[in-house]
């Protein structure tokens, strides 16, 4: 990611906006809870926001939201309780900004693809000659839609913005949007917001109208553009699935920046903290969920899924694992086809390769985990831990019934069902005894047949 531009002396404080119902996106949840990359979209903004080291961020919030209260602790939140729009959502944090005069921006919770860069750009631009009260972003999308049309000049003077619903239709026409982003001088924003009405298409306080009330009084606004790709605000289900494409294009961009190759880039999804190191190389279809760190060297073939998971330098993951929250992969450990991994360490040089389940459990150094092996973690009630010693050798198909330990070294024989502990360097094998019997196949043959010649009669 690119650095912020160094930012001017003034004080700095970020207001969220994260308070709307989202009628659009037709769910149960608030909007900016849903995720984009594995983080609820308010945690984008707020990551965006934080890389400022602002010294306040608010987040206004609707009544009854404590799960996006929950989100963005230990950050405060305001309520905003009658939802009358996105100027009415910003006078709430009036409060929380008591005493507060330095510059205010104002950043939407479903707008997550926003980068520092562009927060700094916008900040930067409030330092113009003439001093603007108002520094809004624009965009020019490929599809204006329904967004906030600029009313401006070539030099990047803004007049208005005027909401796609109050718009004429020469000004639909206007392809320069507002991406919802805006820098306020705090000492002259209050007196712009008190002076927002709500006589409009929704009948709401729109933030928007500060720029019109500033003009009005004679203080400059200007425009700082920013890519289509930054700004996408999320409205519907759609739009969500477009910024998770447009996120995702960026982190797998940035993950081969950083030195991975991606066989099938389009294939790999990670999420917004995905770590990957250098000369790590990741076959198709790969999932990652929130939380995982990949070290140098790491080959993951196709078809993973990834979730809260360690891996360390040199270690080769999959075809087909799935590594789960807790899941702690050594350096030049292998884990192979068909393995589920939970809340396990698997230490250096380790290899669980076949179709075999590892939960609760520590597998030491260059232990070998034969096909099918199963830790069989729980009994109905509770969870037990199955520890597997340095060097210990599991036969195939065996069943570690935890608690349960295996020493250093031991050898486990096929098939077995482990009940009770192993000492190290011993031999258990727990299974019923073969017994050969000679010639018996053929005396078994011929006395069926004869049963059967004699049913026929
Ligand atoms: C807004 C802008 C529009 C811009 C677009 C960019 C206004 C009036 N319009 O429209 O010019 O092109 O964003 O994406 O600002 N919110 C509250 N309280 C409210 C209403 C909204 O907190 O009472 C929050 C929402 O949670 C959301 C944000 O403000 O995070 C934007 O609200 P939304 O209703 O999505 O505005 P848009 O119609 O997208
Ligand atoms: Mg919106």
């Amino acid at each position: 990611m690119t650095p912020a531009p160094t930012s001017p002396a003034r004080p700095l404080a970020f207001i969220i906006l994260a308070a709307g119902k989202g009628t659009r996106m037709r769910s149960e949840m608030p909007k900016v809870l849903h995720r984009v990359a594995g983080v609820p979209m308010v945690g984008h903004a707020l990551a965006a926001a934080r890389a400022l080291e602002p010294e306040r961020i608010v987040v206004v919030v609707g009544p009854g939201m404590p799960e996006v209260e929950a989100t963005v602790a230990p950050h405060p939140t305001v309520v905003q309780h009658s939802q009358a729009g996105t100027g009415d959502a910003v006078r709430a944090a009036r409060g929380a900004l008591e005493g507060f005069f330095g510059d205010v921006i104002v950043l939407f919770g479903d707008t997550p693809l926003v980068t520092p860069a562009t927060l700094g750009a916008l900040r930067a631009a409030r330092d113009a000659a003439e001093d603007p009260a108002v520094v809004v972003l624009g965009m020019r999308p490929r599809d204006p839609g329904a967004y906030g049309r600029l009313v401006a000049n070539g030099r990047g003077e803004l007049e208005a913005i005027v909401e796609y619903l109050d718009a004429t239709e020469a000004q639909r026409a206007i392809t320069l949007c507002n991406a919802g982003l805006m820098a306020f001088d705090g000492a002259r924003m209050w007196q712009l917001l008190d002076a927002i009405g709500n006589a409009n298409a929704k009948g709401e306080y729109y933030l928007t109208d500060a720029v019109t009330v500033a003009r009005s009084r004679g203080f400059a606004c200007r425009v700082v553009e920013a890519a289509e790709e930054e700004v996408v605000g999320v409205n519907s289900r759609a739009d969500l699935a477009e910024a998770e494409r447009l996120l995702q294009a960026r982190l797998r961009r940035q993950a081969m920046e950083a030195g991975a190759t991606l066989t099938d880039p389009g294939t790999v999804w990670f999420s917004a903290d995905t770590r990957v190191g250098r000369d790590v190389v990741i076959g198709p279809n790969t999932f990652f969920g929130p939380g995982v760190e990949i070290g140098d060297r790491v080959e993951i073939r196709g078809f993973c899924h990834f979730e809260g998971v360690r891996i360390a330098a040199g270690a080769q993951i999959g075809p087909f694992a799935r590594l789960r929250p807790g899941a702690e992969i050594g350096p030049d450990a292998h884990i192979g086809n068909f393995v589920e991994i939970k809340n396990a360490r698997i230490e250096q040089g380790a290899k669980v390769n076949h179709l075999s389940y590892v939960g609760d459990a520590r597998v030491g150094a260059k232990a070998n985990i034969g096909a099918g092996t199963i830790t069989c973690n729980y009994d109905g009630f509770l969870k037990s831990h199955t520890d597997i010693g340095a060097g210990a050798f599991i036969g195939s198909n065996t069943a570690l019934v935890a608690p349960i330990a295996v020493g250093d070294g031991a050898i486990v024989g096929a098939g077995s069902v482990l009940t009770q502990d192993v000492p190290a360097q011993a031999l258990a094998v727990a299974r019923g005894r073969q017994r050969v019997i000679e010639d018996w196949a053929i005396s078994f043959r011929k006395r069926k047949e004869a049963e059967k010649a004699a049913r026929r009669k």
